[in-house]
């Protein structure tokens, strides 16, 4: 029997007004329609339980899943990959329901959909704000295609521990950077209107604090202060914000004693201080993991926690489904809250374009090759921008004629380089070393081998990847081949799915037989070029770092990997990816980052009181913001000057070299008093990343205003006092010269 569909019914009758009527007016008229049912429903999100194309559920989860979703219980689902299976979902909803209200679809469309950009926190590596933002909007185009309209990212999370393996997905340690890095991937998702088809809306998460959680372990406590929460872990959310991100996520983690997806006071920042009208939804299962944090006796008590904290969606704990309309009849919630959730769902399906046209992402049906893609251009340029060359004493680039040994673990890997985070591209699809190589320099004079192998077994999204540490079988090709060429380049590090989500380490040394891999290797060839692979800073002894000739971190470069490491190899293009986090020496070291406090005890002094270790230097392996290129660039020394209400900070650059380069030009600044509380050492209030012929100079210059100088308090307010302030125009946080003035 056909059936009548209320909810179009009106929409088409009202679809000659509906230009003129805000999207308020819209919203509301639905909301009036609604059951506390269906309400409810809106706020419900179920990961894809069923093959939709395939015939109904029967029994078990899936099916009474099915029924909710008949019943219009589901506003959300995540996690349905193709045009397909999401119109076919999406026909449950809109035809099969009372109200025949769409769904939107969600998914982690991390760093590409198929075609893979390198991890976000390599995109960060190139502080090209424009590149991170195309990358972006690829990812969206492509995503798109596949009937997606919702990613959860960006993830805007500080962290400052590289034991944590989700610092791969993140924009490193910085605030500053990590703000600029935000907006760029907001803009780049949702592009200029969310009801652009090729548009899909972002998600700022995980709000607040993941990043922080105690010795790196994934899920752990958070414990900061409100200078580290106000300064450090909320610009970047406030940015997204500003920029108009569509929805946050909340945070799986306590936040100073309480869950964030039951935290009150988190959520009044959010909702009222930076009046964010968007859609709060819980990360995965985190209402229900409210009652192992101890914090809710029961699933009832969370979903009430998580209601009062105006968490507007839940994400898989099958909380608010099963207790939230009965808590609103008890008067345990007031329906108002439930309303205000409703209206931001619903608001987002109008902005969608989906309550006009519910299958909108449904007609652009495609599947591209990855590398060969509409985006692969792009996935590779930004590849080639994130590698960061840590050491190079002069080998680099190589030419054409000399015979090389590539030899190592990663130099035939097709599927480390796409990292873990790619729920929907498949398996080995990016380019490797070995092939890019070949396209870039051709086989002659190349000689390859992977030696021992890295893994047990074979690697899965829910599992832990299992290392070979003992077995050294096939380490002579390896060897055999270095001594007999001229140099030796070793592709190794952590694989792909060594960091991500649950994937912390307590050891940041190349896992396996790695390390004894290079030694072996050194003993038989003087002229060995690491390339390192990793998601995350990792730690190389320094035995190995003074005796390689250089070392290239190609972080997980994504699909086009391969040729993107070859180009800056063999010469193509010069390196100019800077570290977007600190590398320390040890672990020990951790947490280590630039924009610390100076301490009552600076040091050095003769005597041990001094705030240091009496086994190693205070000092990182690698600092913040470094990285080399295949020329020399110098900086004059830094000049600030007053100019009106703000400073003109300025220091002349020069490219000494014979190659052009990009360098990364940085802005770091030092209040040196402020009533808040101690400021850091030195942090980054600018950036630039500007080309350099051969030979030219550039005078680089910054305007600093106060905004940029402020402070924010623990009341959430910008404070700016004049005061002294030292600059620093350089190419890393642990270099240049500075220039101190009072900001009268
Ligand atoms: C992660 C989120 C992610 C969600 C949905 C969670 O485990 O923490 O970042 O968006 O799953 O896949």
């Amino acid at each position: 029997m056909k059936k009548v569909y209320l909810l179009s019914a009106i929409l088409v009758a009202a679809s000659a007004l509906a230009q003129k009527q805000s999207t308020a007016w819209r919203v509301d008229s639905v909301l009036e329609l609604m059951t506390l049912e269906e309400k409810v429903g809106q706020m419900n999100q179920y990961n894809g339980f069923w093959n939709a194309t395939g015939p109904a559920p029967v029994g078990g989860d899936a099916a009474t899943k099915y029924q909710h979703l008949r019943n219009g219980w589901v506003g959300s689902v995540l996690n349905v990959q193709g045009v397909e299976e999401v119109r076919a979902m999406q026909r449950v909803a809109v035809e099969e329901t009372r109200l025949g209200i769409p769904l939107i679809f969600g998914c982690d469309v991390i760093h590409g959909y198929k075609t893979l950009s390198p991890v976000p926190l390599a995109e960060a590596a190139s502080w090209d704000l424009a590149a991170i933002e195309k990358s972006a909007r690829n990812a969206a185009e492509e995503a798109t295609a596949y009937g997606l309209n919702w990613t959860f990212a960006p993830m805007v999370d500080i962290s400052r521990d590289p034991r944590w393996g989700r610092i791969m997905e993140g924009a490193g340690e910085d605030p500053f950077l990590g703000s600029r890095i935000a907006e760029a991937r907001v803009h780049g998702f949702q592009g200029s209107a969310l009801n652009d088809p090729l548009s899909m809306a972002a998600c700022a998460k995980h709000f607040a604090g993941y990043g922080f959680s105690e010795a790196g372990r994934d899920y752990n406590t958070v414990d900061v202060s409100d200078y580290t929460l106000y300064n450090v872990i909320y610009p970047p959310f406030q940015a997204a914000k500003k920029a108009g991100v569509a929805t946050f996520m909340n945070s799986f983690n306590t936040l100073n004693g309480i869950p964030a997806t039951g935290n009150q006071a988190l959520a009044s920042v959010l909702k009222e201080d930076w009046g964010f009208e968007g859609v709060l939804v819980s990360d995965w299962g985190s209402i229900g993991e409210m009652q192992a944090h101890g914090y809710a006796e029961n699933l009832t008590q969370a979903t009430q926690q998580a209601a009062t904290a105006r968490c507007d969606m839940d994400m898989e704990s099958l909380a608010y489904v099963q207790y939230l309309a009965a808590l609103v009849r008890e008067g345990e919630i007031s329906e108002s809250i439930v309303d205000d959730a409703v209206r931001r769902v619903l608001k987002l399906k109008f902005d969608l374009g989906l309550m006009d046209d519910p299958y909108r992402y449904c007609k652009r049906p495609g599947s591209w090759e990855p590398t060969t893609s509409p985006w692969s251009a792009d996935a590779q340029d930004l590849a080639e921008k994130s590698a960061v060359l840590l050491k190079n004493n002069g080998i680099l680039p190589l030419t054409k004629k000399q015979a090389i040994a590539l030899v190592g673990p990663m130099v035939q890997e097709k599927n480390s380089p796409l990292g873990n985070w790619r729920v929907s591209s498949d398996d080995n699809t990016a380019l490797s070393l070995y092939e890019g190589m070949v396209q870039v320099r051709g086989e002659k004079r190349m000689a390859v081998a992977s030696g021992p192998v890295f893994l047990k077994g074979p690697i899965s999204f829910p599992f832990e990847a299992e290392i070979n540490t003992t077995d050294t079988a096939g380490l002579h090709s390896v060897v055999d081949a270095a001594r007999n060429a001229e140099i030796a380049i070793l592709a190794l590090g952590e694989h792909g799915f060594h960091s991500g989500e649950a994937r912390s380490r307590m050891s940041l040394h190349l896992p396996g037989v790695q390390e004894h891999m290079i030694r072996e290797v050194l003993k038989v060839q003087e002229h060995v070029v690491l390339v390192l692979y990793a998601g995350r800073p990792m730690i190389l002894p320094e035995d190995i770092t003074e005796q390689v000739d250089a070392i290239l971190l190609a972080w997980q470069p994504g699909t086009m990997g391969g040729p993107a490491i070859a180009n800056l190899l063999m010469g193509k293009r010069s390196p100019s990816g800077r570290l977007p986090v600190t590398f320390p020496r040890t672990e020990g070291q951790i947490p280590l980052y630039y924009g610390a406090f100076n301490t009552g005890r600076p040091g050095p002094s003769d005597a041990v009181f001094w705030s240091h270790y009496g086994d190693g230097p205070n000092t990182p392996a690698y600092p913040f913001g470094y990285g080399l290129t295949y020329s020399t660039v110098t900086y004059a020394a830094t000049q600030a000057k007053q100019m009106g209400d703000s400073i003109a900070v300025t220091a002349l650059v020069k490219n000494e070299g014979k190659v052009a380069v990009d360098e990364v030009v940085q802005l770091y600044a030092r209040d040196h008093h402020s009533s808040v509380g101690v400021q850091p050492v030195r942090r980054l209030i600018g950036f630039q990343r500007v080309t350099l012929k051969p030979g030219e100079e550039r005078m680089v210059s910054f305007s600093v205003t106060a905004d940029l100088l402020s402070v924010t308090t623990s009341e959430g307010e910008r404070l700016f006092e004049p005061g002294t302030f030292s600059f620093w125009v350089a190419p890393h946080s642990a270099a240049g010269t500075s220039a101190s003035l009072d900001w009268k």
